[in-house]
């Protein structure tokens, strides 16, 4: 099958695209024939052999994506071949084929393109399951969201709108935030200005947000927990900027939290409330409050093009990688 091929770790432009043997699913596995996957910043930080999954060689990156199921290994019961579905994958997600966990595997409705499907699960699924059960965002309550148009912040701004939340998005440039705004924000921030957890203050009346989003952390922790509010929840989520720490003084005092959310160990430990994060969403879309945001595709013989926008930080939204 063609595929991305890493045989060392390096950066993406170390990467191949090459033929590999198709896999077979195993107990508890699914076999995907691929029709699209999305990039996430994950995807780069696994080339990099940094992230907390190292497959072996060689391997694919390519962390989610759609398509229809070829086959099932044994014990699989939750879909069947033939299924058009969105899946999680352990890797492997820019080639033909791909393994999928079952569980991590979800049948999707006929009016959902492969393209959006591909592009739904990680950004849409970790957002929720961070906002919905570690932030417990309640109705009218006041959410900022960092990194508010790239592919985890944009859904977190939806998500924050569809919860009922007044959405503070904040971003680099005027024209990252345009799209937050369209998706929904109610007031912007250009963190690019130093002054920019002021302007929180201002929007705010004082007050501070009750829950940040975070998928950045380095140099924009200390302002962003700053701009959170008493009794506020800090949502750790990412640190493609860095790995801040956290000093607890500045906890205590306004009776703040600092919480982690991971999709990966969210699934091990509370799969009931991860399906529920799934049909949530799922309902959500069909009663479009939610308008998923494709902003670029590229062919699996681009796939390196797809993974680029991200390191060099200008995808805006989901960059997907389609399969003919
Ligand atoms: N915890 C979980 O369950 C989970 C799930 C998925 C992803 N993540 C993590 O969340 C983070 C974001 O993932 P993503 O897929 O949303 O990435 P993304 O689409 O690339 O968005 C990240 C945003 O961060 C900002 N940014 C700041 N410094 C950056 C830098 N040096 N390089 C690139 N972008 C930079 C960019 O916005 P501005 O230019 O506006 O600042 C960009 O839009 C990653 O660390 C990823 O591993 C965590």
């Amino acid at each position: 099958m063609r595929s991305a091929i890493a045989r060392a770790w390096g950066e993406v432009e170390s990467l191949t695209l090459g033929d590999l043997p198709a896999p077979t699913p195993g107990p508890g596995q699914v076999l995907i024939d691929m029709k699209a996957a999305s990039v996430n910043f994950a995807d780069i930080v696994m080339t990099r052999g940094e992230y907390q999954t190292k497959p072996p060689f060689p391997f694919a990156p390519g962390l989610e994506g759609a398509g229809v199921v070829a086959a099932v290994g044994s014990g699989v019961t939750r879909v069947k071949p033939g299924q058009r579905v969105m899946a999680k994958l352990d890797w492997g997600g820019f080639a033909e084929h791909a393994l999928a966990p079952a569980l991590d595997t979800h049948v999707i409705p006929d009016s959902m393109p492969f393209d959006i499907a591909g592009s739904f699960y990680v950004g849409y699924v970790s957002s929720h399951v961070a906002i919905r059960w570690q932030g417990r965002l309640e109705p009218g309550e006041t959410l900022l969201v960092l990194g508010a148009s790239g592919g985890t912040g944009l859904t977190s701004v939806e998500i924050g709108k569809a919860m009922g939340a007044r959405v503070i998005a904040g971003a680099s440039s005027d024209d990252k935030l345009a799209v937050a705004k369209a998706h929904g924000a109610d007031a912007l921030v250009n963190y690019s200005d130093p002054a920019w957890k002021d302007k929180v203050q201002e929007i705010t009346a004082g007050k501070g947000a009750d829950v940040v989003f975070d998928p950045i952390g380095g140099d924009l922790f200390d302002p962003a927990l700053s701009s959170l509010g008493w009794g506020g929840r800090y949502l750790v989520f990412g640190f493609v900027g860095g790995i801040p720490q956290i000093p607890a003084n500045r906890l205590l005092v306004k009776h703040r939290s600092a919480m982690g959310s991971s999709l990966r160990y969210f699934r091990d430990h509370a799969r009931d409330k991860l399906d529920a994060s799934v049909q949530e969403l799922l309902g959500w879309l069909a009663a479009g409050k939610l308008k998923p945001h494709v902003s670029a595709r590229y062919p699996l013989a681009q796939f390196k093009d797809a993974m680029l926008e991200l390191r060099e930080r200008r995808a805006v939204g989901r960059v997907v990688v389609t399969i003919p």
